[in-house]
């Protein structure tokens, strides 16, 4: 059984840095053969259509976002890496698409080699899944646990709402389950500024990890 960490939403450069230390931490320990993120590793506040409240520039963060996550994926060297792709991950790409399609193929080039990191395989489509010892591998859409397994009919781990967890179900073919591996961004970054209190407060910052004794949550709890 490939013992796998799951990476939930990173929202660099927006992400929470002892966090992200916690979890070097838990993979020196738990030794994992593979790591995936989920997507949403970069947050990309200056392409997203909410007030800007920051005063950095898109280049700035752009800057920071792209040293942070590859320092992230310079800590798992020499595992099996993973790289998917989420709703904020493309929004640059998807503004390009609708205002300037003429720039697509210059923008896509671009886009790939931001989420090229050595040794990792990108899922460079938001849309595609990706499949591991039978189970789907998606960044997600919906909101409530279990939505996405329930709609797969098959084990499923996601990320997106920023609520980690586990939940098991029964279909004819036996038990499967959805792993949402919850976040790792910082809830106080003014990026954030645009969700409600309540929904911040519920975030859960964690990693999921899959080993022999199935999936689980493991909560940042500091
Ligand atoms: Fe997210
Ligand atoms: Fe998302």
């Amino acid at each position: 059984m490939t013992k796998t960490l799951v990476l939930g939403d990173i929202h660099a450069p927006y992400h929470h840095r002892r966090a992200l230390e916690w979890v070097y931490r838990l993979a020196d320990k738990m030794k994992p053969d593979r790591v995936v993120q989920v997507g949403d590793l970069r947050d990309q506040f200056s392409f997203s259509r909410y007030p800007k409240v920051l005063k950095m520039s898109p280049e700035k963060e752009m800057e920071l976002a792209s040293a942070a996550v590859s320092k992230i994926w310079a800590h798992f060297k020499g595992l099996s890496n993973f790289q998917l792709v989420g709703n904020h991950d493309d929004r640059l790409l998807k503004k390009v698409l609708s205002d300037s399609p003429e720039l697509a193929s210059l923008v896509g080039k671009s886009f790939r080699e931001m989420y090229t990191f050595p040794g990792v395989t990108t899922v460079y489509d938001s849309r595609q899944e990706l499949i591991l010892d039978g189970v789907i591998y998606q960044h997600g859409h919906r909101s409530k646990l279990g939505d996405h397994a329930r709609f797969n009919q098959r084990s499923t781990v996601c990320g997106h709402s920023h609520n980690g967890g586990v939940v098991f179900m029964r279909n004819l073919k036996g038990v499967y389950w959805e792993l949402n591996a919850g976040y790792l961004g910082d809830v106080r970054s003014p990026a954030f500024g645009y969700h409600s209190q309540k929904r911040m407060h519920t975030c859960t910052l964690g990693v999921g990890l899959i080993d022999e004794h199935g999936p689980r949550f493991i909560p940042y709890d500091r």
